[in-house]
C-alpha cells in the first residue's frame, strides 16, 4: 500500500455549525462508531464555546479534538482572541491555522499563519496549516506559485518544527462547492508540497486534502501516494458519513 509510513489522518472542520443538542448527538455517534475505523487518526475541530462539551464527550475515546483558529499571541489585551495555552487547557490536540475562510474574511497573511502555527506548537498543539489557491488563481495557472508563497514562512520554521505539524491542501474552489479536485489534480499539488517538505528535511509530514470530501470520493483520493488523509467540512456534520471517510 502507499503512504505506509504515514498514518492516515481525517479531521472534521465543523466551521460555525452546531449547538449543544446537535453536538451531543454527533459526538455520541463518533464515540460509538469509531471502533469500526482502523489505522486512521480521527479528530474534530469545533467552535470554541463547545470545546468543553467536546472534551467531556470524547475523553477516553479514540477521537481527538481541536479548534479552528488560535491567536499568534500568548496572552494580553487581544479582545476576542483565544490563546494556544487555553486550547491546551481543554486537552486539544489540533488547531487549524490559515483556513481559507480566515485568510479571506479576516485578512490573515502568510506570516500571521506561520506565527499562529508557531504559537500552537509552543503550547504543545499540532497545527494543521491550510493552503490553497482560489479559482481565479487556478485559472491563471498560478497554483504552484500561490502554494509556494503560502508555504514559504511555514517552511522557514525549520525541520524540527515542521515535523510537528500537518499541512492541508484545500483548493478554495473545491470548498463547500460539491466539486472536489480530482485525485490526479490533488496529487499533483500534494507532490509539489511533498517536494518542498523533503527539501526542508520534513518529508514525513502528513499532507491532507480538503474540499468536498465525502464517503463516495475519499477512497480514490486516499489512493494517491502523497494524500495522507482529509480535512472535511460539510460531511463531518453527519457521524456516519464522516466515519465512512475515515474508514475508506
Ligand atoms: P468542505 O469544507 O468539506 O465542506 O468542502 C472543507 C473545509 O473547508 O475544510
Amino acid at each position: 500500500m502507499v503512504n505506509s509510513s504515514r498514518k492516515r489522518l481525517v479531521i472534521g472542520n465543523w466551521k460555525m455549525h452546531g449547538d449543544s443538542a446537535f453536538n451531543s448527538e454527533l459526538l455520541a455517534g463518533l464515540r460509538s462508531g469509531i471502533a469500526q475505523v482502523q489505522g486512521c487518526d480521527v479528530a474534530v475541530c469545533v467552535p470554541f464555546p463547545y470545546l468543553y462539551q467536546t472534551q467531556s464527550l470524547l475523553e477516553g475515546s479514540a477521537v481527538s479534538w481541536g479548534a479552528q483558529d488560535v491567536s499568534q499571541h500568548d496572552k494580553g489585551a487581544y479582545t476576542g482572541e483565544v490563546a494556544a495555552a487555553m486550547l491546551a487547557d481543554f486537552n486539544c490536540r489540533w488547531v487549524l491555522v490559515g483556513h481559507s475562510e480566515r485568510r479571506s474574511y479576516h485578512g490573515e497573511t502568510d506570516a500571521v499563519v506561520a506565527a499562529k502555527a508557531s504559537a500552537a506548537m509552543a503550547a504543545g498543539l499540532t497545527p494543521v496549516v491550510c493552503v490553497g489557491e482560489s479559482l481565479q488563481e487556478q485559472e491563471a495557472g498560478q497554483t504552484h506559485a500561490v502554494i509556494d508563497r503560502q508555504l514559504a514562512p511555514v517552511l522557514a520554521l525549520g525541520s524540527e518544527n515542521l515535523s510537528r505539524l500537518v499541512i492541508a491542501y484545500e483548493p478554495v474552489w473545491a470548498i463547500g462547492t460539491g466539486r472536489s479536485a480530482s485525485p490526479e489534480q490533488a496529487q499533483e499539488v500534494h507532490a509539489l508540497i511533498r517536494t518542498r517538505l523533503e527539501a526542508a528535511g520534513a518529508g514525513q509530514v502528513r499532507v491532507l486534502y480538503g474540499g468536498s470530501v465525502k464517503g463516495s470520493n475519499a477512497a480514490s483520493l486516499f489512493a494517491m501516494p502523497d494524500i495522507d488523509g482529509a480535512l472535511v467540512g460539510g460531511a463531518s456534520l453527519v457521524a456516519s458519513e464522516f466515519l465512512s471517510i475515515a474508514a475508506a
